[in-house]
This record gives C-alpha cells, structure tokens and sequence, in this order.
C-alpha cells in the first residue's frame, strides 16, 4: 500500500540513524512532507537521495527549545502546517567503554539529567510545539518512541528504563488532554524491544548480546528486528489507519512482554 500519509507534513526527529531514518524514509515513501532531524551531522546529499529527495534534514538537538522552533518553522514556513510528529531521538546513556553506571546505588544525577535531557525533556518541548502547530492544523499524530524498558526493572538501564516510562505516561496524559480538549490530535507510543540498530550495535563493536543470534534467547521470535519493522507500526499510528487509535503503548518486541 502506498499514500498513507499523502499530503501530510511530518517532522522525524532521530533520523540519522536506525529507526528514525528507516520511518523517514516509509514517511516519504508513504506520501508524507518530511523533515527529518537529528543531533548528528549526515551527508545531506546522501541522506536526502536515500529517502529520493522527498525529504530535508536539518540537524537539531531536541533539548534546545530554539532548534526545535527552527525545525517546526523549516515544517510550516515550507509546507504551511504540521500534521505528524514522530519523536524518535533518544539515547540508552551506554558509551562504548559501558560507563556511565546506571544502577541506583552509583547512578550520578548527571547522568540521570543527561539521559533524562534527551529522552524526556526534549520530547517534552516537541509535543508542546507540535500541539500547538496541529491545533492550527485542524489536528494531528504524534507516536513516541517508548521502550520494553519502560515495563520492567532494569539495573544497569535504570536511567533509561525510568526515562521510556516517563514517555508512555506522557504519551498516555496527551492523548487524554488533547481528546478532552476537542484537538483532534492523537498521541501514542510504541515500544520496541531489540532492534538492531547503531544504539544496540555501537561502532566497532558487535551486536549487544553477542554475535547478533546470541542473546536472543529472551525473544520469542528468536531475532533481533529490523529498524523498519518498528517504522511500520509507527507509521500505522501515524495515518489515519489509527483514525480511534489514541493513549495506547504499541509493543513491538517479538514477543518479549508475552513472556511470563
Ligand atoms: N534499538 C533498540 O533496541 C531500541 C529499543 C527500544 C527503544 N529504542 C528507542 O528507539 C529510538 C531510536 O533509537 P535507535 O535504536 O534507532 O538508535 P540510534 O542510535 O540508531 O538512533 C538514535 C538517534 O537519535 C539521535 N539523537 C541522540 N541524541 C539526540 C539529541 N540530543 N537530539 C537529536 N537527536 C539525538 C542520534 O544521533 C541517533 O541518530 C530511541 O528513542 C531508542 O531509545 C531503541
């Protein structure tokens, strides 16, 4: 099926890299007007022909509130409205060398505002910019990007699993506000399990977990996923498909949340 989001203006933030540039590239495949952004420089050139000129890139670090005016206005000055946003930067705070400590007894509070900066609170500021944009749209979609970390107890995630948490109750909040206010602007979650991209498989090192099959034995489905097996579900919450669709987290885990 092709058109799904024919006519709609989306930003995608995280497009860099994994599974924001594999949802930029279905956005724009799908008909959307796409501007993806993300704190890491890419070739433009490359980028752009990846996703066949149907898309502009422009870099942005989601915790500065005035980078983030720059990528609404690069929506609505080009395209005249915004229909989609898709938060999908984030970070799992591991740095090759596996520091900083998350556990509760070591975890420093600048790690905690690190990793909380990116996965919280510049989500926060692109919802807050997003409402309003869609509001004067008519309405709209924003999807999240949660985690299976959210559900669960994590020690050496902690940091992270309490920041995805902090992203579906917040995902759950909007959607409620905005019903109640009549916005016609839904707001949802998904929540991967492991996929493998650049966060699971940092430079120069292999897979997390091992050789890319070991460690897969938590999952049902007995592989990691591909980044456009979570792109396409976030495009289902995107379109209109997901018309009655509103506050829900989407586990897209090969099963792992079935266990137990
Ligand atoms: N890979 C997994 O197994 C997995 C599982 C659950 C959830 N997630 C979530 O999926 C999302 C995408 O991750 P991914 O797996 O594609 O990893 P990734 O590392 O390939 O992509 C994340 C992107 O976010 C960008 N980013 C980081 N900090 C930013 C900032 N301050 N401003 C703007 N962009 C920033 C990075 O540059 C990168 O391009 C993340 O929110 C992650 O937490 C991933």
């Amino acid at each position: 099926m092709t058109g799904r989001l024919r006519d709609k203006v989306a930003i995608v933030t995280g497009a860099a890299s994994g599974i924001g540039r594999a949802t930029a590239r279905l956005f724009a495949a799908e008909g959307a007007k796409v501007i993806g952004s993300d704190v890491a420089a890419v070739d433009q050139a490359v980028w752009e022909a990846e996703i066949e000129h149907r898309a502009v890139f422009v870099q942005h670090d989601v915790r500065e509130e005035e980078q983030w005016r720059a990528v609404l206005a690069a929506a609505t000055d080009r395209f005249g409205r915004l229909d989609v946003l898709a938060n999908i930067a984030g970070i799992n705070g591991v740095r090759p060398d596996h520091t900083p400590a998350q556990e509760p007894e070591a975890v420093t509070l600048e790690t905690w505002r690190w990793i909380q900066g990116v996965n919280v609170e510049g989500l926060v500021l692109g919802c807050r910019l997003a409402i309003a944009a869609m509001r004067a749209a008519g309405g709209g979609a924003i999807v999240n990007v949660s985690s299976i970390a959210a559900n669960k107890g994590w020690p050496v995630r902690a940091v992270y699993g309490a920041s995805k948490a902090a992203v579906l109750q917040y995902t759950k909040t909007i959607a409620r506000h905005c019903a109640q206010q009549g916005w016609n602007i839904r707001c949802n979650a998904v929540l991967p399990g492991p996929i493998d991209t650049p966060m699971l498989r940092p430079p120069g090192r292999q897979l997390v977990g091992g050789d890319g099959r070991a460690g897969v034995d938590h999952v049902p489905l007995k592989r990691y996923a591909a980044p456009e097996e979570v792109a396409r579900p976030i495009l289902f919450l995107a379109s209109d498909e997901a018309s009655y669709v509103t506050g829900v987290g989407l586990l897209v885990d090969g099963g792992v949340s079935a266990k137990k």
